[in-house]
């Protein structure tokens, strides 16, 4: 196989080092009407802080000009097994990446090296790795995070003398409370996941869900195993229904419809295995097995594996790249398409069984409906516009300089859509999500 070449990158990392000096020389500048930064403190440091990731990320996509294989990357990232002080979270993305050593192998990772994780070992596209990587960090991290770009894969990072050593582990903890992306339960992490319990039916939306995932793999042997996305479909609706009939405070809004979706979605072309005879890929119990951290009796009974996640022997990700628009939003299309329940924005009212629908015509003033959701250029429109109206607003104990970072992530990601032919949005009715006990729960 050839290696992976990044020369179209050439504009974003020009544009991100212009950002870089625009945000270093405006504070210097003598021209009043030129730096309007200079009079506000945050806003000066938020555009260091911009500026720095915009560095960063330059620094990151710099480097993947270079020749960059992903399906020999792995060969040079041995399993390593979790420790008791590893902090390890809801996405199994992540946990792999932690075990392997592509991140910090304690769970502190930072936004360069998930980029770079991302499109190596997984194969990832680099709009949809970018996407999730700004997400994760912008939700999980806190202000005190932002120098270092770093933020937890699990649970808060500890207080002091933890991965990040005294001072910044003090802080993010103490003073700032970086909630890990195990902490953003209705933010980022949302119910009906593929293979985590709802926070609310269980009290712990992280770990793998032994009843879930037992139920994936019955699909998988019950199902054609080479029909990886009709299957991690049918889980997703299962696992929705399942939300609605046992969590009172199942929340299923914009942001989570399409989050949940999606990253339950990506299982397929992430998780799969690929081989000349399948080279769309196939799911085999094992390499599931594997991959999620489980190992079966003999009778079949699934129980966590000690050391955690892995990636089995051989096993290589798709030869070509996992794309936001041609993977992740083709699917919630076919998904929403085949199953319109999954598209219904809403949630339980705080009794299990009492979902009830919110009118998308109307939360988005009549730019979008239902139907209209799946036509066109729309769905990754609807993503992008309301992620942009609902992500900043929704995002706790995080001020105005992660706003800020939210906003410049998506000016960059904006330029990697060119194409997108959107309606206009101006706003949302935010307000029509109050009466949702899951939406003002995970404001508080
Ligand atoms: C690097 C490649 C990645 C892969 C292969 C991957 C894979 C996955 C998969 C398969 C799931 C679904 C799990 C389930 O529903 O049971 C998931 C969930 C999740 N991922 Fe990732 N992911 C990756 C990167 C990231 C990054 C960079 C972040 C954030 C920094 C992230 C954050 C999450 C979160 C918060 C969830 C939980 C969603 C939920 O519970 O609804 N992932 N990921």
């Amino acid at each position: 196989m050839s290696p992976r070449k990044f020369g179209r990158l050439t504009i974003p990392i020009v544009y991100m080092a212009a950002r870089l000096l625009v945000f270093v020389i405006s504070p210097l500048s003598s021209s009043s009407a030129a730096r309007p930064m200079i009079s506000n403190p945050r806003a000066l440091l938020t555009g260091i802080l911009l500026g720095l990731t915009a560095f960063a990320q330059a620094f990151v996509l710099r480097n993947l000009t270079l020749s960059l294989d992903p399906r020999q990357m792995l060969d040079q990232h041995p399993f390593v097994p979790e420790g008791s002080n590893d902090l390890r979270g809801p996405c199994p993305g992540m946990n792999l990446l932690a075990n392997h050593n592509y991140i910090s192998h304690n769970g502190i990772a930072n936004v360069d090296n998930s980029l770079t994780a991302c499109l190596q070992a997984f194969n990832g596209g680099l709009d949809l790795c970018i996407l999730v990587v700004s997400f994760g960090f912008a939700y999980a991290a806190s202000p005190v995070d932002f120098p270092l770009l770093t933020y937890s894969i699990g649970g808060p990072p500890p207080r002091s003398g933890g991965p990040l050593g005294g001072i910044t582990g003090t802080f993010t903890s103490r003073a700032c409370h970086a909630v890990g992306l195990s902490g953003t339960h209705n933010q980022f992490e949302s119910d009906s996941s593929a293979t985590r319990c709802d926070l609310d039916e269980c009290g712990d939306n992280h770990t793998v869900d032994l009843r879930a995932f037992k139920a994936l793999l019955d699909l998988v042997e019950s199902g054609d195993p080479t029909q990886t996305v009709d299957i991690i479909i049918q889980q997703h609706v299962n696992q929705r229904r399942h939300s609605i009939a046992n969590n009172p405070y199942y929340f299923h809004g914009p942001v989570q419809m399409i989050l949940s979706g999606a990253t339950t979605l990506v299982t397929a072309p992430f998780f799969a295995d690929y081989s000349e005879e399948h080279p769309d890929g196939y799911f085999t119990i094992d390499t599931l097995c594997s991959l999620f951290g489980v190992q079966r009796y003999p009778n079949g009974t699934p129980v966590l594996m000690p050391g955690g996640p892995r990636f089995p022997a051989g096993w290589r990700p798709r030869s070509t790249p996992v794309n936001l628009i041609s993977d992740v939003v083709a699917n919630l299309i076919k998904m929403w398409t085949a199953y319109p329940e999954t598209i219904q924005i809403g949630g339980n009212l705080g009794t299990i069984n009492s979902f009830f629908g919110l009118d998308i015509s109307d939360f988005t003033n009549g730019v979008y409906t239902a139907a209209s959701l799946i036509e066109g250029d729309n769905a990754a429109c609807f993503v992008y516009q309301v992620s942009q109206q609902l992500m900043p607003a929704a995002v706790k104990n995080v001020e105005d300089t992660v706003y800020a970072l939210l906003e410049s992530t998506f000016d960059s990601a904006g330029g990697l859509f060119p194409s997108l032919v959107c309606p206009e949005l101006a706003g949302v009715k935010t307000e029509m999500l109050e009466k949702y006990p899951g939406y003002t729960r995970s404001m508080n």
